[in-house]
């Protein structure tokens, strides 16, 4: 019998999507063949520290990070891959990633300069309009700059670096735009305000290294709410997903086109999931970019997946392969 391979999957982590990670690490650790892999867990708390979960044997507790971590990064350089299975800040944008690189492990999705890249929606859309893929008008604000709306209203206004909606809001007309600012400066040194999208909104999963391929997209249509925000994506029928949506078949290969474009862009690898608006019928516009996305096996990712024929288990054996195979290939560099 082959050997198992050694895998750790890093959950939690110091965002506000801490418990949405803890459910999608539950998903994987549901789903990785027992036979395959030997799987250890690694959580990371709200307050940054990393405990050595089931499967390490001791539940033993490192300090947090970078203070020196006796068994944290000592486990990770012991396995075969990491599945960093975190969301948003400290996690999903380069940080954790950062320090794999430093480890020297294969890990599951981007590395470190598209983790950040897409993470920070203003610098994402800077690199999308200069590839020619249509973004949203927007503006990034610092604090004490002067607050000024071109895009008229309704608008959105949202934290540059976060995720789940939080921090978001629909800005209906000039006196919400202030609060609605102080929101998202409560989450970030950067906000953004946006021009409205009026569209459907469709998300599209992609998987691969250099040979991306897109899933099948999929129309997110909230239940009960007007956009798509927090309660809407995680209460009990806050929406309905809708694959493929009802469009026609060229403008849905056009959605999948510029997912993949996207990806390719921002060069990320391993996965991702790419959120769009088809304005006007079929004008495709890129929202944002989730380099990892929910991952859940009921998440928006590998329903899309499933629904192309590539079923959950399936799903994370090919990212973990892709992981495997760009460590062995970026092992061959000479720095
Ligand atoms: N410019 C926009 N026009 C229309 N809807 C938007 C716009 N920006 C965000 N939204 C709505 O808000 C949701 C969350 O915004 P998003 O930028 O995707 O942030 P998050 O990273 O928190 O998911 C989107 O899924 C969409 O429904
Ligand atoms: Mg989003």
């Amino acid at each position: 019998m082959a050997p198992r391979l050694r895998v750790a999957v890093l959950a939690g982590g110091r965002s506000s999507e801490h418990e949405i990670s803890l459910a999608s690490a539950r998903s994987v650790l549901e789903s990785l063949d027992p036979e395959q892999y030997d799987v250890v867990t690694v959580a990371i708390g709200r307050d940054g520290r990393w405990e050595l979960g089931s499967g390490a044997g001791d539940g033993s507790v490192a300090e947090t990070l970078p203070v020196p971590a006796a068994n944290a990064p000592a486990t990770l350089g012991a396995v075969d891959v990491v599945l960093p299975i975190l969301h948003g800040p400290f996690g999903e944008d380069g940080t954790v990633q950062g320090l794999l690189e430093l480890v020297g492990v294969a890990y599951v999705g981007a590395g470190v300069a598209a983790s950040a890249l897409c993470m920070d929606k203003d610098l994402f859309k800077k690199v999308l309009r200069d590839s020619g893929i249509s973004v949203a008008r927007h503006a990034a604000l610092r604090p004490g700059d002067p607050v000024e709306n071109p895009f008229g209203y309704p608008c959105f206004v949202k934290p540059a670096r976060l995720g789940s909606s939080v921090g978001i809001s629909k800005v209906h007309d000039e006196a919400e735009l202030g609060p609605a600012l102080e929101l998202a400066f409560r989450h970030d040194e950067k906000v953004l305000i946006e021009e409205l999208l009026d569209g459907i909104e469709v998300e599209v999963g992609v998987l691969g290294n250099f040979e991306p391929v897109a899933s099948l997209p999929g129309q997110i249509v909230p239940l009960g709410h007007e956009w798509y925000d927090y309660a809407s994506k995680y209460d009990e029928g806050g929406m309905d997903l809708v694959i493929p949506p009802a469009l026609p078949a060229d403008v849905i290969e056009q959605v999948q086109r510029t997912a993949v474009e996207a990806f390719r862009v921002t060069e990320c690898e391993g996965m991702a999931r790419v959120d769009c608006f088809v304005v006007d019928g079929n004008q495709v516009v890129v929202n944002e970019l989730n380099t990892i996305p929910g991952f859940t096996a009921t998440s928006v990712y590998a329903k899309l997946f499933d629904a192309s024929g590539l079923p959950y288990p399936e799903l994370l054996r090919r990212l973990i392969d892709l992981a495997l195979e760009r460590r062995q290939r970026r092992s061959k560099l000479q720095y």
